[in-house]
């Protein structure tokens, strides 16, 4: 049978862009740039994406397109069998990981979505009735693993649907409607009286705020950010048509990540500052002080609406990206349907998703390393796994491909000139920079 595919140029974009952009765009991203200090972590945020991460995006673009194979097989079938598959089946599993705990945020922009649609933030609710109403909703039990059910069983539909007719459909619908959206929330959010020391926030560096934490803060960011190190990247591409540009895809997702996280952010911190409110709220930002700052503001019912539409579409983007890496693999490898494999990986994802979920509340006393097992699983997978995914993948290019191959697929068989003027400095980027500094900023980051 014929593998399934991207449809069009348009779609692979939209599809690679909808798997970076998503709850790392809006909700963490905002206030990991809130609690290290605002526009000086934004610079090293950008500095990374574009001379550590963006090489990587490329490296896994050429591993899926070259294989157009799951993650498993590429690895395995690129280094000719060798033990580099268990690489392509850590990246398999990571994913799952990440999807479990995901979609309890994506569970809560559920709710918040509901309550926002029957009003519950019109202003009359003081700061602390908000917090408490976030509070009793995530220690409770069957809300909020109800929320994570319904975001678990949406993603895996339109996965099981298929790659045209189920995610880059879904996707090109929704990646403009989430551009809109977040660009009109922004532009009124500017408009607000006192907005200038939200956008001053964001935009005047303070660099003595930086160190060996922040750097490392900001690379898992954009690791998570971008979906790195976990076979997404690397399995959308598989589906991208041989005739596209690596370059102008990876660039094109990557900027588009980073434009997404930039207008989120003006989105949400001049409104922050407008009413007065730390933004050094970490986690519950989106949750605690938005639906307070929506209360406060003209027409904040509606859009408080729009933002949690938004948050919503943006998680799925990325979370049914997440669920695609492991379905291919049972599909391609271990002769699943694709229902069979969606409806044992939501098993799988749901029982795990249900620990993260209850970890807020009936097993928040289980601590590991201070935090609870979401925190812990969240830590684990953008400062860990996630590292360790993107480092092996562009040790793999680097050097376990041959120059030659990397090059073809990097330039279209030579007949892209741009790719074949900058292969140079990719090459040196993969094989020296990107090594050496993920590892110097992921030991940095523990001391
Ligand atoms: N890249 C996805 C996000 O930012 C995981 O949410």
């Amino acid at each position: 049978m014929k593998r399934d595919s991207f449809g069009s140029r348009f779609g692979a974009l939209v599809a690679m862009a909808g798997s970076a952009v998503g709850l790392g765009n809006l909700w963490r991203f905002p206030y990991l740039v809130g609690e290290n200090g605002g526009a000086a972590f934004i610079i090293i945020y950008v500095i990374l994406c574009f001379f550590i991460c963006l090489p990587i995006f490329m490296s896994e673009f050429i591993v899926g397109r070259r294989s157009q194979k799951n993650a498993y097989s590429a690895f395995r079938d690129l280094s000719g069998g060798s033990a580099w598959r268990w690489v392509g089946l850590f990246t398999i599993i990571v994913p799952l990981i990440v999807l479990s705990y995901y979609s309890v945020i994506g569970g809560w922009s559920i709710d918040y979505l509901l309550k926002s649609l029957t009003f519950s933030f019109t202003g009359g609710e003081s700061q602390s009735a908000i917090n408490t109403m976030f509070t009793d909703f995530v220690t409770s039990t069957g809300g909020p693993l109800l929320a994570h059910t319904a975001f678990l069983l949406v993603t895996t539909l339109i996965v099981i649907i298929g790659i045209k007719d189920g995610i880059e459909k879904f996707s090109k619908v929704m990646m403009p409607l989430l551009f809109f959206i977040v660009i009109g929330i922004a532009i009124y959010s500017m408009t607000l009286p006192g907005a200038k020391a939200g956008l001053d926030y964001l935009f005047n560096p303070d660099f003595s705020k930086i160190n060996g934490k922040t750097i490392a803060a900001a690379l898992g960011q954009a690791f998570f950010s971008l979906s790195l190190g976990f076979g997404t990247i690397m399995t959308y591409a598989s589906y991208v048509d041989k005739k596209e540009n690596t370059l102008f895809q990876s660039v094109a997702t990557a900027s588009s990540d980073l434009v997404f996280a930039l207008v989120a952010g003006t989105a949400i911190m001049p409104a922050v500052f407008a009413f007065g409110i730390s933004p050094q709220s970490g986690p519950g930002l989106v949750f605690e002080t938005l639906p307070y700052v929506f209360g406060q503001m003209p027409a904040g019912g509606f859009i408080a609406i729009l933002f949690f539409v938004a948050l919503l579409v943006a998680a799925i983007t990325s979370s049914i990206s997440m669920l695609e890496v492991a379905v291919a693999y049972l599909v391609e490898e271990k002769k699943f349907s694709r229902i069979g494999a969606g409806a044992l990986l939501f098993a799988i994802c749901w029982v795990v998703g249900a620990v993260c979920t209850l970890s807020f509340g009936p097993l928040s006393h289980i601590k590991i390393d201070g935090g609870n097992i979401f925190d812990f699983f969240d830590n684990l997978s953008s400062n860990v796994l996630m590292t360790l995914g993107s480092l092996l993948t562009v040790l793999f290019v680097g050097w376990r491909l041959k120059k030659t191959d990397v090059y073809d697929e990097f330039t279209n068989g030579g007949t892209l000139s741009t790719n074949a003027k900058i292969f140079g400095v990719l090459w040196f980027l993969i094989r020296y920079i990107c090594p050496l500094a993920i590892l110097i900023i992921f030991i940095s980051g523990l001391f």
